[in-house]
């Protein structure tokens, strides 16, 4: 059985479209519904014309957070869903909304975590001089960005990086890494074990990435 995914967008959605193609694929995972608290977010509109059952739920017209949690809650489970995915939301989550999806959440964010949690992590990143960034997938508790941590992939920095050109060199990866992390989750594969995931049935490590890359004949 497919795990009915719902994602919760704020914005382009570039991490949403990722996910809805790979499900188009054989995929444990299928996407039940998109949901952005933006009503004008350009990636409901695009989830909106490849048919997918896409609402907005605009939390503007809610006078608290666990109010706008609560609608949340409920469309999430109007739709069936089991697994959230956090793609560009841009909400915090009440304490009481986490505790209800705690172990059925998933976030992605575009640094090396438990490295530049937070706003403007590509910033973070380079004023802190590292040269390996990257992006981690990991499950929502309610301390921002530190949930136990599903999947990671690093990218090189470079001297000449700028926040967006790091962005740039980041995002497509995001897309490689989350539908992968997704799919650990949604086949059983990756299971929480106290504070971190454990990945069952996998092949060897990959390979190194060193950044600077040595030159030849080092
Ligand atoms: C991505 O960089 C994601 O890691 C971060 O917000 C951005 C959202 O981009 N959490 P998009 O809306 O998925 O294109």
């Amino acid at each position: 059985m497919k795990k009915r995914v719902g994602i919760l967008i704020s914005g382009r959605g570039s991490n949403m479209m990722a996910l809805v193609e790979a499900a188009r694929a054989d995929y444990p995972a299928e996407i039940a519904a998109v949901i952005s608290n933006r009503p004008d977010a350009p990636g409901l509109a695009w989830a909106r014309a490849q048919g997918l059952p896409a609402r907005a739920i605009d939390h503007t017209a809610f006078t608290s957070r666990e109010a706008f949690d609560e609608a949340v809650h409920a469309a999430l489970t109007e739709f069936g869903v089991d697994l959230v995915a956090l793609a560009g939301f841009m909400r915090i989550q009440s304490a009481g909304f986490v505790e209800r999806w705690k172990g059925r959440q998933l976030n992605i964010h575009p640094a090396l975590l438990p490295l530049f949690k937070g706003l403007h992590p590509h910033k973070q990143a380079l004023e802190a001089g590292v040269k390996i960034s990257g992006c981690t997938v990991h499950f929502v508790t309610t301390e921002a960005d530190s949930g136990p941590i599903v999947a990671q992939a690093a990218v090189p920095v470079l001297d000449t990086d700028t926040p967006e050109t790091l962005a740039a060199r980041i995002l497509p990866v995001e897309h490689k890494l989350y539908p992968h992390a997704l799919a650990l989750v949604a086949s059983g594969q990756a299971r929480i074990d106290g504070g971190r995931v454990v990945i069952s049935a996998r092949p060897g490590a990959g390979e190194a990435l060193i950044s600077p890359q040595p030159q030849g004949g080092g």
